[in-house]
Parts: C-alpha cells; sequence; structure tokens
C-alpha cells in the first residue's frame, strides 16, 4: 500500500480561489431552484409512496422534505446572528433525536400540510435575507457560507431521496428523465500515471467547502499508477464468471463477514437472466449494460475486485491529486477540467438523466488524463474518514467531527444523483463500507 504523508512546508498550499459570495438575487433564486428541484423528484408520489417507510436504511421521503425545510429554518433565520445548538431543531426533524429506522413511526404531516410549511419558512427565511446586512466577521455569513450550507444540504437530501425512490417499494418510481447523454463515447481504457511529489489536498475555502475539507495542506506522494475510468459492469461480470465472490483469497476478514452475511453474488439490483444479468434503473429493467461504471457496490466489493484485478483502490489523496493536480502550473484545479462548475453538460451530474453514462461519454479530463472522475458513480477509496491537519469544526460537530476514525470509508466524485452545486474535487463523502444503496462504484489504482 502507497502511504502518503503530510509535509510542513512554509510555502502556503496552493489551491484555487474560493468562489465569490453570490447577491442576494442569486441566492434567493438558487435557494427557488433547488426547492424546485426537490418537489419535482418527489412529484408524482402518494401520500402513502411519501410516508412510508421503502427500506430500514431510509427515512420516510416525507420526512427527509420536513428535514430540509427545519435546516433551512433553523440556520437561515434562527442562527445567523451567530448558532444556536443544533438541538433547536424541532424534535421530530432533528436527525439525532430519531435514527432512520424509527422515523416511519413519528406522526408526520400530510404533503399538503408539509407544502404549507415550506412555504411558510421560505417566506421568513427571504423576508431576513432581504434584511440581513453582510458582516465577515461572522463566519457564518462571510462569502454567504451559510446560505451555500443549506443549499448544498437539500442537494444531498435530494440525493438521499433518490436512494430511497430507487428502493421503492409498490410500482416502481416512474423517473422524470430530462438529460440525454451526448452520442460519442470516447473511452481510451487503461491506466495513467501521476508521478508522485508534492501536492496540495483540501482547500481553504470558507464560502462554499465544508470543515472537513479544510484546510488545505501539502502531502508527499509516491508516484501511481490510476485507472482512467471507473470500473465497467463489463468488468464486474468478469470478476463474477471468475467466481471472485467465491475466492476467500480476494476478500478480506471484514470483507468475507459481510459476504457470508448478505450472502451477495453480484451488486445490488443486479438480477441473473439466463447466462447474464439483468438490472434495474428506477423504472427501467434491462440487460446490464458492459460500458457503463458499475454501481451500487460496497466498499468490500470493490476492495475485492481490485485485488482480482492485480490492483488496489487508490487513497482518497491519490484520488483527489489524479483530479485535481496541476503539475503545469502547481495549483490544485476546483474541478478535474478546471475552475468552472460543474453542470450536466460537462458531467453526468444534476439526476435528471436518472442513470449511469457509458464511460468516456464526457470527455472532459483531468490533468493527467483521468475521465469521469466528477459525476457518474460515488468512487469508494480505501481511506478512513479522518480530520486533516489543523481542522477546526464549523459550523457544528455533528457534520464531520462526530464521524471521524475508522468506522467510514470516504467516497470521492459525487454521482449522477448529485447536484452539481453538492460536488467539487475536495468534496468528501464518507459511508460504512458495507453500504450498497448509495451510487457507488471505483477506481482500480497501482503502485507505480
Ligand atoms: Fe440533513
Amino acid at each position: 500500500m502507497t502511504v502518503s504523508r503530510a509535509v510542513s512546508s512554509s510555502r502556503s498550499p496552493r489551491s484555487s480561489p474560493p468562489a465569490e459570495r453570490p447577491s442576494k438575487n442569486a441566492i434567493a433564486e438558487l435557494l427557488t431552484e433547488a426547492r424546485e428541484r426537490t418537489l419535482l423528484l418527489i412529484s408524482g408520489l402518494s401520500d402513502e409512496d411519501l410516508h412510508s417507510q421503502h427500506d430500514p436504511l431510509m427515512s420516510p421521503i416525507i420526512w427527509d422534505v420536513g428535514h430540509i425545510a427545519h435546516f433551512e429554518e433553523l440556520w437561515l433565520t434562527q442562527n445567523l446572528d451567530g448558532p444556536i445548538e443544533f438541538s433547536e431543531m424541532p424534535g421530530m426533524y432533528n436527525p439525532f433525536e430519531h435514527p432512520r429506522a424509527e422515523r416511519a413511526s413519528l406522526t408526520l404531516p400530510t404533503l399538503q400540510e408539509m407544502l404549507k410549511r415550506l412555504s411558510e419558512i421560505r417566506i421568513r427565511v427571504l423576508d431576513c435575507l432581504d434584511k440581513l446586512k453582510w458582516n465577515d466577521e461572522n463566519p457564518l455569513l462571510e462569502g454567504g457560507y451559510v446560505y451555500n450550507m443549506v443549499l448544498q444540504h437539500e442537494y444531498q437530501h435530494n440525493e438521499t431521496i433518490l436512494q430511497t425512490l430507487q428502493l421503492k417499494k409498490g410500482e416502481p418510481y416512474r423517473a422524470p428523465r430530462a438529460i440525454t447523454f451526448p452520442r460519442r463515447p470516447i473511452s481510451p481504457g487503461g491506466s495513467v500515471r501521476f508521478d508522485g511529489g508534492r501536492v496540495t489536498i483540501g482547500t481553504n475555502d470558507r464560502t462554499t467547502a465544508y470543515d472537513n475539507e479544510r484546510p488545505a495542506h501539502e502531502l508527499e506522494l509516491p508516484a501511481f499508477l490510476i485507472d482512467r475510468n471507473p470500473v465497467t459492469n463489463g468488468r464486474f461480470v468478469d470478476f463474477i464468471s471468475d467466481n471472485g465472490y467465491g475466492r476467500e483469497e480476494l476478500w478480506s476478514p471484514p470483507g468475507r463477514r459481510w459476504l457470508a452475511e448478505s450472502r451477495a453474488v453480484a451488486p445490488k439490483y443486479w438480477t441473473r437472466d439466463g447466462d447474464g444479468w439483468i438490472t434495474r434503473v428506477m423504472d427501467i429493467t434491462r440487460p446490464v449494460d458492459a460500458t457503463r461504471p458499475v454501481c451500487h457496490v460496497c466498499y468490500y466489493e470493490a476492495e475485492a475486485f481490485a485485488k482480482w484485478d492485480g490492483k488496489r483502490l487508490p487513497s482518497e489523496f491519490e484520488w483527489e491529486a489524479a483530479a485535481s493536480w496541476d503539475a503545469s502550473t502547481g495549483v490544485a484545479r476546483r474541478f478535474p477540467w478546471g475552475n468552472s462548475n460543474a453542470d450536466a453538460r460537462i458531467a453526468n451530474v444534476d439526476q435528471l438523466a436518472f442513470d449511469t453514462a457509458p464511460v468516456g461519454t464526457y470527455t472532459n479530463v483531468s490533468p493527467i488524463g483521468c475521465y469521469g472522475m466528477v459525476g457518474d458513480v460515488w468512487e469508494w477509496t480505501s481511506s478512513d474518514f479522518n480530520s486533516y491537519p489543523g481542522f477546526e469544526s464549523f459550523p457544528y460537530k455533528e457534520y464531520s467531527e462526530e464521524f471521524f476514525g475508522s468506522e467510514y470509508k470516504v467516497l470521492r466524485g459525487g454521482s449522477w444523483a448529485t447536484r452539481p452545486g453538492a460536488i467539487r474535487n475536495t468534496f468528501r463523502n464518507w459511508d460504512y463500507p458495507i453500504r450498497r444503496q448509495i451510487f457507488s462504484g471505483f477506481r482500480c489504482a497501482q503502485d507505480a
């Protein structure tokens, strides 16, 4: 395994410049747009669909919606003069008072009642925004941070809702598809080399980035190879056909325990169909497409595949360097393609494709030539979710700090279900290594 180590340096780490604070009008438009998307995703769902618990891992969708609204109320009306306790959130929607599996037993409002609540809160939020005096001394307001945080929170819950909708009981979710992929996938395979050296990881941005992405710091990375593309379904079928799930030596001890308990023989949502496999994406069931990235695999499956392929998973630092580090300028890019924001024309993000795209469809590449690092599937890395040197919890400990440790693995890069405002090269997602309901895949790396 490649070891990376933090180095102290008198030079300040060089990452891309922070985004500027949006105007009040722009913020109001972003809040409106975020809400329109949430409502689009749940349009067409019955009150029963919204209130039932489709899986023990997930909240009833109406809970997510109420939680989005009350998080917004807490931070954009009550907390603007300095944060009060997270526990001030109404008990019903406080995630720390009610674990997911319990949320269906709460008396949650009907959709009509919820819509009223949403607009009532939004009116007060916009009123506060209107009267707000920007004060860069208040770290919540610096660079418009608190608004970006609340927007990202709604975006992230959209992705959670999509996980629930893929798990939906009864009739499959009718996805309101509105994005089609560009036609000619260009898909160079193989791997590319990262020459190693000193790179900047993380960011000092205080306008958008979460506390766990800060501070920017330098690392010395040994040279490594990394796959140009995420691992495809086709390669994953090869792994299955080669008895990948049956070969003990490919699985780590916790991986073997998971395998024994889950009895998995393929990614989640795959079923046998004669000699082949079919899969379901929301309301479409079709043969597994060999050219798309494998999705809905847990960390242990990714780890076993990599071993079978004579490779390993990249660390999150290798992943970030492969996505961001521009050796010609010595500056980290905010996105693989540069510093311009993500959108659905440049990467498979923003949900409305409701699917992964064949690898190489989007021709934006990172400085060293990796494709699809942002969008399509979250990519498992070998890293535990830990704090960066000099980490400071902000604005509340329950965002990141409570989760640091070896229980969680870091995923990078966002998925098709990620909104563009909730992804960048430095963004760190984390989850239990057994989770498969997330839109998760991976790419492999090797020591050089
Ligand atoms: Fe939340």
